[in-house]
């Protein structure tokens, strides 16, 4: 199986016809990864999480989740140090485990990238259908959700999704959900609407991409510092009594157990740091600023959730969050006099998503674009824009899957797929980062993780210990799609690769 020594890899980044334009400072870097970081998990997961799983005790599944992100976040630094090449942890891989290992992850990473971006576009989609509507704009059920999905519309006027414990509620009640008028979704338009719009502006250039996503970051991290400011002095501490809810009995439901599922589910608001080493063919001085962005991201975006987290349980009892938009319920709360704060909590969290989604939209073709100037997709995905200097028609492809998949599924088994699918990522950058250090220690490191082999092989547990609590269902969807992946690379990747008939002609 080939291997693509880095000094071939840093060789040809140089060479390269069509370069992307270097246009990304530090303080860009850091906003492209908090652009990718702060989103759903935040402004939807965590009221979910606390109130199922860990009460007020969130605050410590944010400081466990963060952790492990740390150590991949350290990994991850490393190698975009010292390969600052386009193509994330795929590049890494071919450099230290081969070829195959570096198609696997690359086709892993598809779920981590594109299938990320249609969950927080359903997300997106959420919210702005709810704004809508504050505004007198009503768009019709059957366009604001997954296709298939079934409303119901219950005795008091309002319509509700039918989900198992709807069916439950009812069946209670004496009613059969079967009896009650029904609407059957089409798609879920607004979201693939967002994508559409997000991949445009990804075509027609990167700097202009990176100005649009500096002024969203913005806008997300100000009201998220509003609503820490001004939440604390709302701040009930009876809330926080008892801070780790006793376990109800069920593993997982509060209590520690609840601690550790919670900080399973809320490791999707971490995701996106590593977003940053995609961009490091544009970036202007990767080896510096590589590091920077990805750590600096993490750690500012660590300290925001914890903060929110804090405030938020503080606020709103921990059995009230079981909602979609918890921290406009936090704002609720602060009281009337907060009520200017609500539109801008819901505009700020349209605009934060909307980054996150940008950023992942922008990975995504520019992974693809290494796999293809490797020979392992066809030349098409390696086309860049003679003008905008974009790969364009890897983001075509890209916008037009994410499209239908934002359109059709519904956000849970997106997300837990994009969970599986970044944990093992991260999982193999961490043994990665080792396996070099052992291989090739003479290689130059502008950035060295400290305490190897424990902090890489920490990673890589901590990773693995996450994916085992995940659901069942979720594995098997990452073994169908992991083996249509080999049978792509078997049937063209392989026979095709640049490599590959490099050594087969030797
Ligand atoms: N971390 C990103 C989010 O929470 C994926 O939306």
């Amino acid at each position: 199986m080939p291997y693509k020594p880095i000094e071939k890899i840093l060789q040809e980044a140089s060479s390269q016809e069509h370069t992307l334009k270097r246009s990304l400072g530090k303080l860009n870097l850091v906003s492209l990864g908090v652009g990718a970081i702060i989103g759903a998990g935040i402004f939807v997961l965590t009221g979910q999480a606390a109130a199922q799983y860990a009460g007020p005790a969130i605050v410590i599944s944010f400081i466990i989740s963060g952790i492990a992100c740390a150590f991949a976040g350290l990994c991850y630094a490393e190698f975009a140090s010292m390969i600052p090449i386009a193509g994330s942890a795929y590049t890494y891989a071919y450099a230290t485990m081969g070829e195959t290992f570096a198609w696997i992850i690359g086709w892993d990473l598809i779920l981590e990238y594109l299938f990320a971006a249609s969950t927080v576009a359903v997300g997106w989609s959420g919210y702005i259908v709810s704004f809508l509507k504050d505004v007198g704009l009503e768009i019709p059920l059957q366009y604001t959700a997954a296709a298939g999905t079934e409303f119901v519309k219950l005795a008091d006027g309002t319509w509700k999704i039918l989900d198992a414990n709807l069916t439950k509620t009812l069946t209670a009640q004496g009613i059969d959900a079967a009896n009650l008028e029904h609407i059957t979704a089409f798609a879920n338009v607004p979201a693939m609407a967002i994508i559409f719009i997000i991949s445009s502006l990804l075509i027609v250039g990167v700097r202009e991409s990176a100005s649009f996503n500096n002024i969203m970051v913005i806008l997300k991290v100000a009201v998220i510092l509003i609503f820490i400011g001004l939440g604390f002095a709302y701040i009930n501490v009876d809330n926080w009594t008892p801070f780790i809810p006793e376990n109800t009995g069920e593993s997982g439901h509060f209590g520690w157990s609840g601690i550790f599922r919670a900080a399973g589910v809320i490791f999707f608001a971490y995701i996106g740091f590593d977003a940053v080493s995609t961009a490091a063919q544009e970036a202007k001085n990767p080896q510096k600023d590589m590091p920077v962005g990805i750590l600096g991201s993490l750690g500012i975006s660590t300290v925001l959730y914890i903060l929110v987290a804090l405030a938020l349980t503080g606020i709103v009892h921990y059995t009230d969050l079981n909602v979609a938009d918890p921290i406009a319920v936090g704002v609720n709360r602060m009281g009337e006099g907060m009520n200017w704060l609500r539109p801008i909590i819901k505009m700020a969290a349209i605009a934060g998503l909307s980054s996150v989604i940008l950023v992942m939209l922008m990975g995504q073709p520019r992974i693809f674009l290494s796999m293809s100037r490797d020979g392992l997709l066809p030349g098409l995905f390696g086309k860049v824009h003679p003008k905008f200097q974009t790969p364009y028609v890897g983001t075509i492809i890209t916008g037009i899957v994410s499209m239908i998949l934002a359109g059709v599924l519904p956000i849970n088994i997106l997300g837990e797929l994009v969970s599986i699918g970044t944990l093992f990522a991260f999982a193999i950058v961490c043994i990665g980062i080792w396996i070099l250090r052992r291989t090739r220690p003479e290689l130059n490191r502008p950035f060295k993780v400290p305490m190897v082999p424990f902090i890489p092989i920490a990673g890589a547990l901590v990773c693995l210990v996450q994916m085992a609590f995940l659901p069942l269902d979720t594995w098997l969807r990452l073994f169908i799609w992991m083996a249509l992946g080999m049978l792509i690379y078997y049937g063209y990747g392989r026979r095709n690769s640049v490599l590959g008939k490099a050594e087969r002609n030797n």
